[in-house]
């Protein structure tokens, strides 16, 4: 049988735990096709799944192959596919893990065709974080021109798009960021940016119709204290808002689920340069346990991506 390349968690633990393996090729199932993967990109799920903090939510039978999402070349399609074919440059998120790996059997439904004019590493940064960020923004209801959205971790990967879907749909918008990633922030359309490095977002904003939690924390706990009567707090980044809303307000958790129709529709967005779109770096398939550790200790202004060609 045909084997590849998988980067595969063997254990709970650090970095050590994570090795590259060679597994036997998957055959697509019925509605899956086979995905000859370019590039992937990486997320703090990655990191999460292996320390072992997620294996409540995500139960896993070890060695398993780490990755969400990824952008590559259909090499064959299975039973029952309609829409797809050999040779359609496709991306998407998996809806579970296994991207890190040569070839990927993925459902046809979780996949969205590139842009011509986006390579590989641009359609690889997409769907996670911008369809995240486009769901968890309308997750509590639609979201209404002249609303106060106050989005915590604006320079990250979720917060990066979260900004500018708020911006464009007529929000009024508080961004936290570090100082040093102001003028990235007001530029993707943030009204005020507050760098918690040198402010309290308490300081500066009030009676906020909807925060976005990216960050979790003691930045969750605090963010309360500016929400309106009525506001919101929507989280990705601490599923313990579900237990811990205060009597009386309103906190959801949010998880994303792949959706192939909007990240279409986003990434002729970034392919028309009317959205912005920002890889941080792009490491080597060897590069990836150290790659999915500095996620963890450094996170970067935008995405990290991982070539599978260099
Ligand atoms: N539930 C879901 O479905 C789902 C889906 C995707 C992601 N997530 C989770 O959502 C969170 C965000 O994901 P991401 O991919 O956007 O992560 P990311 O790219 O690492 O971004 C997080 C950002 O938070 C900022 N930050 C750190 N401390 C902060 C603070 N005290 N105040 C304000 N900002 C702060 C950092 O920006 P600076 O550089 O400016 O410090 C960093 O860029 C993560 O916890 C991730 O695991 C959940």
């Amino acid at each position: 049988m045909n084997t590849i390349r998988a980067l595969q968690l063997a254990a709970y633990g650090g970095p050590e735990t994570i090795r590259t393996s060679s597994v036997d090729a998957p055959v697509p199932e019925a509605g899956q096709v086979l995905v000859r993967v370019h590039a992937a990109g990486i997320n703090g799920l990655d990191w999460k799944v292996r320390e072992g903090y997620v294996r409540d939510v995500f139960p896993l039978q070890l060695p398993t192959t780490l990755g969400i999402e990824l952008a590559g070349v259909v090499e064959a399609v299975g039973p029952g596919v309609t829409r797809l074919r050999q040779g359609d440059r496709v991306m998407g998120s998996l809806g579970r893990l296994g991207a890190y790996a040569d070839l990927v059997a993925v459902d046809e439904a979780n996949l969205s065709l590139v842009p011509q004019s986006l390579g590989f590493v641009e359609a690889a940064a997409l769907p996670v974080a911008s369809v995240a960020a486009w769901q968890s923004l309308h997750f509590a209801g639609p979201l209404r021109a002249g609303q106060r959205v106050l989005i915590q971790g604006a320079a990250g990967g979720l917060g990066g798009f979260a900004v500018q879907f708020a911006h464009q749909a007529g929000a009024e918008v508080f961004a936290t960021a570090l100082e040093d990633h102001r003028n990235y922030v007001r530029g993707l359309g943030a009204d005020h940016v507050i760098a918690y490095d040198q402010e309290q977002f308490e300081d500066r904003a009030s009676d906020i119709d909807l925060v976005l939690d990216y960050v979790g924390g003691e930045v969750l706990s605090r963010s309360w204290s500016v929400l309106a009567d009525d506001g919101v707090i929507v989280s990705t980044a601490s599923p313990a808002i579900a237990s811990n809303t205060p009597t009386g307000r309103r906190g959801l958790w949010f998880v994303n689920t792949p959706d192939a129709t909007r990240l279409h529709a986003i990434a002729e967005d970034v392919a028309a340069g009317r959205l912005q779109s920002k890889v941080a770096a792009v490491v080597r398939f060897d590069d990836l346990p150290a790659a999915i550790e500095r996620n963890r200790t450094q996170p970067q202004l935008g995405k990290v991506v991982v070539d599978f060609s260099i």
